[in-house]
């Protein structure tokens, strides 16, 4: 099954999920996972494979979410850069997470082998470069030696351009990176886990969640699955109403892939130091016959803010037009959803101011396949007992002075969406609406979310997030309303798609809407 929650296809669209059907009745497991994304399939795998009953329920299909429009590269270099990751975690915390993502990437390249899992896995070196127009080689410098103190020992300062297939200049070169085909590798796990004996259902969109000595989760059917531990891995968790949320951000991030001739750029991540970055790799992929896709991302925005003006796709392929001049047609573009945590690492562990059963993973930083792996093997430890070295420094109870800044200044910008209740309508008038596009229009106190659809009927909703209570803005790119608090999003009619809100736009008739488009 096909993502159409989204106005765009990714690059691994072509990929279809196993069939498994909705949840019907209710159950009972020693641990249930919400979300069948890389963390929770991961998460549920591991138990899986220590014998645990394990009942895993998705909302949409596998890898429907984020997992499903990531570009899938396996780093250990940390995209926020080892100099400010050892200023914020200090060299000991550095290490731990410099050790995490290179055991994620080893989990994964084991899972494979172990599982026979064909998905396009392969190791690959990884390259820091300057961006145009910077000649000081200083911070690649600093930067190897942050990343040497952290444990990757084998990061190498380049004084001079390695023959890659197009120009970086000096730059750092990180061995034993890796990329794959997330949504094969999510097929796969989903396999061995109903192999093992785990019940993994798709279309099962669960609505409430308690912990305690009771613990269960309800679906929107009104399906209860009643647990020992459940673990919230769904991007952001939707249980959790403020703590976490103050604490992250989510982005938009863009991508596009081209068609490039085999060989013409050698077979390896790149990243540029710009912020926000730009990443680039390849994929082979056999409907385009002997070409190689080139797929470039980056251009970054906080969700919600800027969407009519900010031209990601343009801006991506202006820069890869710059750049690699052999890379031809554009033969896909989309857009995905970034949680960026405000120290720079993920949020894994026991659900802060919940009950002891409670754990989430959230906050994927842009480095969401490792660290979803890393939920994985981090959570079965947890919920096991068993100590593990990674837990403080995921723990999403942690507080970090040296990262008060950040965490003040991502809180003035979610502050600062709650005045758009003061401000006037996107348009004068529904009319202005043009087929196939959206836009919020006052009514009195308060806003709508007018659609008008591609056959000219019209649809509305309250514009308010049923989150706390945020007005959204129309995703011209993916036809969706998203919050600019805390990066809710809900499809062109109000169905929510990502939370952390859990519910849909409120419908509402309070405009009276034209009955046919207009001539
Ligand atoms: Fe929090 Fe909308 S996501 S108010």
């Amino acid at each position: 099954m096909a993502n159409n929650r989204e106005a765009t296809t990714s690059v691994w669209a072509d990929v279809k999920t196993p069939a498994a059907p909705p949840i019907e009745k209710d159950a009972q497991a020693d641990v249930c996972i919400v979300g069948g994304g890389i963390a929770g399939l991961t998460t549920a795998y591991c138990l899986a494979k220590e014998g645990r009953g394990v009942v895993l329920l998705e909302a949409d299909h596998f890898g429907s979410g984020e997992t499903g429009r990531t570009t899938a590269h396996l780093s250990d270099a940390i995209d926020d850069r080892y100099l400010h990751i050892e200023r914020i975690h200090g060299q000991t915390g550095s290490q731990l997470i410099a050790e995490s993502h290179r055991s994620a990437i080893a989990k994964i390249e084991a899972i494979v082998l172990q599982e026979e899992i064909d998905c396009e896995f392969e190791r690959v070196d990884g390259y820091l470069f300057l961006p145009d127009g910077v000649t000081a080689t200083e911070m690649l410098e600093q930067e190897c030696a942050a990343a040497k103190r952290a444990g990757l020992l084998n990061a190498e300062y380049l004084r001079t351009q390695p023959k890659v297939g197009f120009n970086i200049g000096p730059c750092l070169r990180f061995p034993e990176q890796g990329q794959f085909n997330p949504m094969k590798y999510l097929n796969g796990l989903v396999r061995c886990i109903q192999r093992l004996g785990g019940k993994v259902h798709s279309r099962s969109r669960v609505e409430t969640v308690q912990g305690g000595s009771d613990a269960f989760v309800r679906t929107t059917e009104g399906v209860v699955v009643k647990a020992g531990h459940i673990v919230m891995a769904t991007n952001v968790p939707f249980n959790d109403r403020v703590v976490m949320h103050t604490k992250q951000a989510a982005y938009r991030s863009y991508a596009i892939g081209l068609l490039i001739e085999p060989g013409a750029l050698t077979r390896a991540l790149y990243w540029d130091t710009l912020d926000p970055y730009h990443y680039v790799r390849l994929r082979q992929d056999p409907a385009f016959g002997k070409s190689e896709i080139l797929i470039v991302g980056g251009e970054d925005h906080r969700t919600g803010q800027d969407d009519s003006s900010h031209d990601g796709f343009g801006l991506l392929e202006h820069w890869v037009r710059n750049h690699i001049p052999t890379a031809t047609e554009v033969v896909c573009r989309w857009s995905g959803q970034i949680i960026e945590p405000i120290d720079g690492i993920a949020f894994i562990g026991h659900n802060p101011l919940d009950e002891p059963n409670i754990w989430i993973a959230t906050g994927d930083s842009g480095m969401g396949m490792t660290h979803g792996t890393i939920a994985g093997m981090l959570l079965t430890d947890l919920i096991a007992g068993r100590e593990n070295p990674w837990a403080a420094v995921y723990d999403p109870a942690r507080k970090s002075l040296r990262s008060i800044g950040e965490f003040a200044l991502e809180n003035l910008n979610t502050a600062t969406q709650y005045a758009t209740w003061f401000t006037g309508s996107g348009v004068s008038s529904v009319a202005e609406i043009k087929p196939g596009d959206g836009a919020i229009v006052r009514h009195g106190l308060t806003k709508i979310a007018v659609y008008h659809d591609k056959d000219g009927s019209y649809h509305q909703c309250s514009a308010v997030c049923p989150h706390l209570g945020g007005i959204v803005a129309w995703n011209p790119v993916e036809h969706s309303w998203d919050c600019p608090c805390h990066g809710s999003r809900f499809d062109a009619r109000g169905k929510v798609i990502n939370g952390p809100a859990s519910g849909n736009l409120a419908t509402t008739t309070v405009i009276e809407l034209p009955q046919t488009a207009p001539a």
